[in-house]
């Protein structure tokens, strides 16, 4: 294969020209569908193009202790590779752990594995995601999410029950996965040195960039799986797009007017409430399109979506309509999803960006690198020649970083250093790091770190502290795990454990953006002017009340299933209480100790209002606003916590809290006096 993934001429194409032309006498070419719902399983598994490599991989797979296995997304390696393994014998003695950067992922594929093996899910095939575990004492073949396996080997440094790892996308380069590698290479240093049990790590990547991986990996050798990528015709826009959402749009309709139905198109976007946005005004155009226009189905795909939605974007959409779905980047690697003909691709994704400076992490909506560029319009060409549509200009893509840059470098990494030095590592600033963060990053988060009291210094070294070992044990971050542990001090840990369940869980509130009016008149019920978390607070208690009745959460704009997991997420995270012989007890109607408990974990991120009306994090001094969903926006409080930073036109806060200076004083009062003006009130 070779070295380059070999970009097809690029056309121009200018969306918005003819949006909305019909050219309904054009015959359409009614391919027929390539769908596989009824070629039998065992037949689809040999059609993948890893079959044919299937002896010689095996071959590679006994022998070698490391390999490094490259192949185009759809090739069949993940879902492959484990079955060859247990067929073949290979690591049976122990678990095979495939872990996944994404919770969906590894949900979607363990269903997929079970269904090729034909068996029950949690039996032979299981997975393990954050607050849900499908895995039994039969479970040979284990998805994870990488932050759950990098979690395990905080009880078990050398991954004992382990006899090969597989790190799946190693390409994204998530922080778990990147602490991983340096997780499993001294395991399997170590268990070959003291105890002469093996471990294979197979790591696996979509893109060609693996130099580094095979170098970190003492020069393993690389396997390439020749792809199967069909041509594919790229397009640029004229000119760069001022809204490249309604570029979206605009394209969209115009494929949609022109090409058969058969042919699915994919969008690539940023986050759920523009694809939530984008969604249902695709929808209520596609009502309104003349007589002879084919019928569409428009389907969104992210993270937070509940997995029974998630799995709609792999259905066939009816005969003689088209299925649109609209997906973050979530679609490019990880998922594959047949059908798609056409790709629109934005240019643009949400991916965190961190300022050592001033220790704070947004989430901003950022371009894309060209190797994500390409994976994506790679997804048009899976099954047959197809189309990609860039909705930036040539000179735009030239202009894109070639490499999307580690998530380890620009991450706040208080949560990683953690989870490193519970994992006993001696000395986490040298810890050995494919790519090393910068040391004003890991500078800041220890800083972090002892500003929260989990770490101390001692001659030089830092060492974790008793406080910082329990805060270890919860699956949250830090400054969670932190309030947590504060909350019995404040006779509110019922509250707080409800209130990071709440954040734990993504979304649990709808907000269509079409129906504001309503959205805001159902929302004014709950509505606390003591800021987000009690309004979420009270939403949930009357969820609890009406004992999550499906009527009440359509009309309240309640997102049912995922309220029904904060329960369960509550259910283990109390147990990790109850285990530290934590306090539980419930302050009941009067929540201010959850505000003041709240303002003590949380004091890093507080913002103070200015007299001109705008806000300013007390940390950093950088300008922030209320996001416009906060039930705080027309308030303003003097004085906030938040729990994000969402970086769009401006820095936003999201999901605020009304404190006191002088609880924010109190929780610190040594980093508050040092660095800022803040006053007693
Ligand atoms: O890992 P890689 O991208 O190489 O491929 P894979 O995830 O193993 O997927 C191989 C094939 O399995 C895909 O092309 C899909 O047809 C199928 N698959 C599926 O139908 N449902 C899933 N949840 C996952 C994969
Ligand atoms: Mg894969």
């Amino acid at each position: 294969m070779p070295n380059d993934p070999h970009p097809p001429p690029a056309k121009k194409f200018k969306p918005g020209s003819v949006f909305f032309r019909l050219d309904r006498n054009k015959p359409g070419m009614l391919l027929p569908r390539k769908g596989n719902a009824t070629t039998p399983i065992e037949v689809q598994r040999k059609q993948l193009p890893i079959y044919q490599a299937k002896p010689q991989l095996l071959n590679q797979l006994r022998q070698l202790p490391n390999v490094i296995l490259i192949g185009e997304t759809g090739s069949g390696k993940t879902t492959q590779i484990p079955q060859y393994l247990y067929e073949a014998g290979i690591g049976r003695q122990g678990m095979v752990a495939i872990t996944q950067p994404r919770r969906v992922a590894a949900i979607s594929l363990a269903g997929r594995v079970a269904e090729e093996k034909r068996t029950q899910l949690g039996k032979l095939v299981g997975y393990t995601v954050r607050f849900e575990d499908v895995t039994s004492s039969e479970t040979k073949l284990k998805f994870m999410t990488d932050g759950m396996l990098l979690r395990e080997a905080i009880g078990d440094p050398l991954l004992l029950r382990y006899t090969v790892v597989v790190l799946d996308e190693a390409h994204e380069r998530t922080v778990h996965t990147d602490v991983l590698f340096g997780v499993v290479k001294a395991a399997q240093r170590k268990r070959r040195e003291l105890h002469k049990i093996p471990l294979k790590v197979i790591v696996m990547s979509a893109t060609m960039d693996v130099d580094l991986f095979s170098e970190y990996f003492n020069k393993s050798p690389v396997l390439y799986l020749e792809g199967r990528q069909h041509p594919i015709q790229i397009y640029y826009t004229k000119h760069p797009q001022s809204d490249y959402l309604q570029a979206a749009l605009v394209s969209v309709f115009q494929i949609h007017q022109e090409a058969p139905p058969s042919h699915d198109i994919l969008v690539f976007m940023t986050g759920q409430e523009e694809i939530e946005a984008l969604a249902r005004t695709c929808r209520d155009i596609a009502k309104h399109l003349p007589d002879g226009c084919s019928p569409m189905v428009v389907i969104p795909l992210y993270a937070s979506l509940p997995p029974a939605q998630q799995l709609r974007v792999f259905q066939l959409a009816p005969k003689g309509c088209r299925k649109v779905i609209l997906s973050t980047n979530i679609a490019e690697t990880s998922l594959t999803i047949s059908g798609i003909k056409y790709v629109i691709d934005t240019g643009m994704v949400k991916a965190k960006r961190f300022n050592p400076d001033s220790g704070l992490e947004v989430l901003a909506v950022q371009r894309i690198s060209k190797a994500q560029a390409w994976q994506r319009s790679g997804r048009a060409g899976r099954e047959d020649s197809g189309s990609c549509y860039r909705l930036y200009t040539e000179a735009e893509f030239d202009s894109l970083i070639p490499m999307t840059v580690p998530e380890i470098q620009r991450c706040n990494l208080a949560s990683v250093m953690l989870q490193l030095m519970a994992l006993g590592i001696p000395d986490v600033m040298n810890f050995d790091f494919m790519s090393k963060p910068s040391p004003e990053a890991v500078h800041s988060a220890v800083e972090h770190l002892e500003l929260l009291g989990a770490v101390e210094r001692k001659e030089g070294q830092v060492f974790l502290t008793a406080l910082g070992k329990k805060m270890a044990s919860f699956p949250l971050e830090p400054r969670y795990a932190k309030t947590i542990l504060l909350s019995p001090d404040y006779s509110c840990s019922e509250e707080i454990l409800c209130i990071v369940s709440l954040l734990s869980v993504d979304t649990v509130l709808f907000n269509p953006p079409a129906r504001r009016e309503e959205v805001l008149a159902a929302r004014k019920k709950f509505s606390s002017s003591e800021g987000d978390h009690m309004t979420l607070l009270s939403i949930y208690r009357a969820f609890k009340k009406v004992s999550g009745n499906k009527e009440w959460c359509r009309e309240n704009f309640v997102n049912s299933r995922n309220m029904g997991l904060v329960k369960d997420v509550q259910a283990q995270l109390k147990e990790i209480c109850l285990k530290m012989n934590l306090k539980m007890e419930s302050c009941g109607a009067d929540t201010e100790d959850v505000r003041r408990c709240l303002a003590h974990g949380m004091f890093v991120n507080a913002a103070e209002l200015q007299p001109d009306g705008s806000y300013l994090a007390l940390d950093t001094h950088q300008p922030v606003a209320i996001h416009p969903s906060s039930v705080l926006f027309q308030a303003k409080p003097a004085y906030v916590v938040f729990n994000e930073l969402l970086h769009t036109s401006r820095c936003y806060m999201r999901d605020l809290c009304l404190v006191d200076a002088d609880w924010l004083l109190d929780a610190a009062p040594e980093y508050f006096g040092r660095k800022l003006h803040l006053t007693r009130s």
